[in-house]
């Protein structure tokens, strides 16, 4: 199964999570087509048949600018991803209340727009309660792997 990843990250939290993910599921035998700072055409061409979007939160509640291009063309363009599965790991801080997570929260919404199905609650991986994110993760990473079937 192709698996493509998405990442955003201002800092390099998000990269550390995806990193862990990318090593879980990779042993779980998915094929990873890694993208940051992608074109449409590069993510179509990902011929993704599962999606994993793991960003930060930035600016005034923005996706950070490695995921931004990305999130504006697919929410022009609109390529209807039916059917294929996807989950959100969400980072942000709770310091930020009326836009915790809202990077994370909008790629979710994007994807349930352009007809992609949820398969695991999205995570949110909060900076004000935890400075390990990649370690606590994990455990949503191996119900992803396993809801994917794998
Ligand atoms: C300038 C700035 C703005 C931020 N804005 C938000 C925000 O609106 N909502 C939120 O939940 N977190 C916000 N955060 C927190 C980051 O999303 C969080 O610390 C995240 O773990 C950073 O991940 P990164 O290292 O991959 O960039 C902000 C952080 C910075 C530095």
């Amino acid at each position: 199964m192709r698996l493509t990843l998405l990442t955003g990250s201002v800092s390099g939290t998000a990269d550390m999570v995806a990193d862990a993910a990318e090593t879980r599921l990779t042993d779980a035998g998915l094929a990873i087509a890694r993208l940051s700072g992608a074109n449409v055409e590069e993510f179509l061409a990902s011929a993704p048949e599962a999606i994993l979007v793991v960003t930060a939160t930035t600016g005034m509640g923005e996706v950070p600018d490695d995921l931004l291009p990305l999130q504006l063309e697919l929410n022009d363009r609109f390529p209807l991803l039916t059917g294929i599965p996807f989950g959100v790991i969400a980072l942000g801080d709770s310091s930020y209340d009326d836009t915790f997570c809202q990077g994370g929260r909008d790629m979710r919404n994007l994807l349930l727009e352009l007809h992609a199905r949820e398969t695991l609650p999205m995570l949110e991986l909060d900076a004000s309660e935890t400075v390990n994110q990649d370690e606590d993760a994990i455990p949503w990473v191996v119900e992803f792997v396993a809801a994917l079937g794998r």
